[in-house]
């Protein structure tokens, strides 16, 4: 049995841990919500990468055998200095622009992100490797997390800003919309009502997990436990409202688990 840190600005990454307690329940996770600074993407380059190596850094010393960085930002901005510092496979996410193009009929994409995310040097680079055939419609969602942090995911708030955010893509004509902040998996609802039932979501939560088998299947920890493990919730700002959030939130059922939340203290 393997213990998996899995960490974000804030709820986030619950996408991510949803998706990996339907694969792979059997572990033991500890999810760090670093809420009481988020939203990450509106900050700078090196304050991104600065807390998210601290916060890494704390949970390979609480004894994680692997790390998920579940936030597309800090995966931008970090992710090559948290693999440097650590020796314990550390699992991006990243927008699926690539799925995304292949999956694309008439080659218009639209990517929604943070700001940090877009203008990275990781993304662009990323972008940089695809076919010039495929138009994408960029745009930064500035204020939805703070929204979906305030658990007004659905809220009528939410829809309008999401509203203003969209257009630009729905104008261009866009068939694919690439989720590209592990945030905005939560908006699909309110994404559907605005787009309709027939654009293609591009969430690459799947990937993520499927990732992570890989890596815990080459620490030979893939398959040594049955059941359900635990599942600790560390947040930076209110423990409490971060295990609402995850019940209201994720999918899975989190019952089935031993669950407990703790407030996280100061980690330098
Ligand atoms: N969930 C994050 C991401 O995937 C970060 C959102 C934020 O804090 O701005 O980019």
């Amino acid at each position: 049995m393997a213990l998996i840190g899995v960490f974000d600005s804030g709820v986030g990454g619950l996408s991510i841990l949803d998706e990996a307690l339907r694969q792979l329940p059997q572990h033991d996770y500890v999810y760090l919500a670093d809420s009481a600074n988020a939203p990450y993407g509106e900050k700078s380059s090196a304050w991104i990468a600065a807390r998210s190596l601290t916060l890494c850094r704390h949970l390979a010393s609480q004894g994680c055998d692997a790390i998920v960085v579940a936030c597309n930002t800090a995966t931008a901005e970090a992710i090559k200095q948290i693999r440097e510092t650590l020796s314990i496979p550390i699992i991006g996410v990243e927008p699926g622009i690539k799925p995304a193009s292949m999956q694309s009929q008439n080659n218009i994409v639209g990517v929604l992100a943070t700001e940090a995310t877009l203008k990275s040097d990781k993304f662009n680079a990323l972008l940089n490797t695809l076919p010039t055939d495929c138009r994408f419609i960029k745009q930064a969602g500035a204020g939805l997390v703070p929204l979906i942090e305030s658990g007004k995911a659905d809220g009528e708030e939410t829809l309008e800003l999401l509203a203003k955010h969209l257009e630009p893509i729905q104008d261009a004509g866009a068939d694919t919309l690439v989720l590209g902040c592990t945030h905005y998996p939560f908006l699909r609802k309110s994404i559907r009502k605005l787009l309709g039932e027939s654009i293609t979501l591009i969430d690459t939560s799947d990937a993520v997990v499927r990732q992570l088998k890989r890596q815990l299947e080459s620490l030979q920890k893939a398959n040594l436990a049955m059941g359900h493990g635990t599942v600790l919730f560390l947040s930076s700002k209110n423990e409490v409202s971060l295990l609402l959030m995850a019940q209201d939130l994720m999918s899975a059922d989190l019952n089935s688990h031993i669950v407990e939340a703790r407030i996280l203290g100061e980690v330098r």
